[in-house]
């Protein structure tokens, strides 16, 4: 489409340098000095630099809500890498239930290690997509083989954070059912307009349980492919201590993570310029979900809800307003045909909005269908640096969605 002279808005990946965010110059010359020390050119240890995995153990500590060691924390490429080895080796007739509408990292690796449909607790778009603890409840009693719960907290892809009497009812029914519990925290430091996230390692306890986090968001440096996971309760459960040692184990077979980013974590995350940094980043992600809110929340046909965490936002087309037979008018008749083309064989009516979209207004939206779930809706992103843009590129998904609407 781009080939055909269509300019493309990429409201897909959160990826904030790809939306022009300018990496602060002083962690860009933290990151430069280091690259100039030749230890930097060598491997690390397995796990993880020992240093690195002491700062952020003590980071953790100082919550005092666990306590762990530098032996709790692994490194991985990337959160990704992490996710996948994570389900990987848990028995595959084993389940972790998981977010729907769902982070599809997630969902697709644990659904591939059982070899199944993902299993998932639904998100409620009518209730600010708070999780339905009923159906979460419920899912488990009546499905002995859970043995794991899945939180992403602040969650991809609805910009939700979790209130904290459901984080605690969370930790109840593991500590009821004997499961686990894996929280994806990589987006825990970005909430804005007023909200907290509070971590895994504040609500725990004694239920064992691993933190996965990551700098690809909060730097932000998502090139630099490197996150963690940090294992909470080790010692109360003998299977959960084994589990750990398997995925620690498999790291070895790798011999280790990327070991630049390891070196600049306490750098740049001790700086005092860090937190002035992050808070700022955070308030202008809040005033693009404002922004972002008065534009779309006033289509009638949609369920719209405001986030407060993490940098996306999923927006919901109301029951019968998608059909088959809906168009957006496209001026450049070669796009036009491409998108008829696209659209002529069966697809879940949110994707098909996402082809007319991108061909009439040129932004790129990731439909719900495939998060995971059986809601027709959008993911965008509240990443646009540029003010002017945001509006023009959200005033246009409007205008799509009710021309869209309107058609038939
Ligand atoms: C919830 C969540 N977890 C993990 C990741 C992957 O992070 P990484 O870049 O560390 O692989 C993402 C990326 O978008 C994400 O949204």
């Amino acid at each position: 489409m781009a080939a055909l002279g269509q300019e493309i808005r990429w409201e897909n990946i959160g990826d904030p340098i790809q939306k022009n965010h300018p990496l602060p110059a002083w962690i860009k010359e933290i990151i430069a000095s280091l690259t100039l020390q030749n230890e930097s050119y060598g491997y690390c240890p397995s796990k993880g630099i020992l240093d690195t995995r002491e700062f952020l153990a003590a980071r953790t500590n100082e919550r005092k809500g666990v306590t762990i060691s530098a032996e709790d924390i692994c490194f991985f490429n990337g959160l990704g890498d992490a996710i996948a080895k994570v389900y990987q080796y848990i028995t595959p007739t084993s389940r972790v239930i998981g977010p729907s509408p769902a982070y599809s990292t997630h969902s697709s690796a644990e659904a591939a290690h059982a070899s199944h449909e993902p299993l998932t607790y639904k998100l409620d778009p009518e209730n600010k997509w708070y999780p339905d603890l009923d159906d979460l409840y419920n899912k488990i009693k009546y499905n002995p083989n859970v043995v794991g719960i899945l939180i992403i907290n602040p969650d991809n892809p609805t910009g939700m954070v979790y209130p904290l009497e459901h984080l605690k009812r969370i930790v109840d029914i593991a500590k009821e059912f004997n499961l686990f519990l894996i929280c994806d925290e990589i987006y825990l430091n970005i909430t804005y307009n007023g909200a907290t996230a509070y971590a895994l390692a504040d609500v725990i306890g004694d239920v064992p349980g691993i933190a996965m986090k990551g700098i690809s968001k909060e730097l932000p440096w998502p090139g630099a492919r490197c996150g963690w996971m940090e294992y909470y309760n080790r010692d109360k459960d003998k299977e959960f201590d084994r589990f750990c040692h398997a995925l620690d184990n498999a790291k070895m077979i790798e011999v280790c993570s990327t070991k630049l980013p390891q070196l600049a974590i306490p750098k740049i995350l001790s700086d005092p310029r860090f937190k002035i940094y992050r808070e700022e980043t955070n308030r202008k992600i809040g005033k693009r979900s404002k922004i972002i809110a008065d534009i779309l929340r006033t289509v009638p046909q949609l369920t719209f809800n405001e986030t407060y965490g993490a940098f996306y936002n999923t927006i919901i087309f109301r029951e019968g307003a998608l059909k088959a037979t809906q168009k957006i008018k496209i001026q450049n008749s070669e796009i036009k045909n491409l998108v008829e083309q696209w659209t002529a064989v069966e697809m879940p009516l949110d994707k098909r909005f996402v082809y007319y979209l991108l061909g009439a207004k040129g932004v790129c939206v990731v439909p719900i269908s495939s998060f995971c779930s059986d809601l027709q809706g959008i993911r965008v992103t509240l990443l646009e640096e540029d003010e002017k843009k945001l509006v023009e590129t959200f005033t246009a998904v409007r205008d799509g969605i009710i021309e869209y609407l309107a058609s038939a």
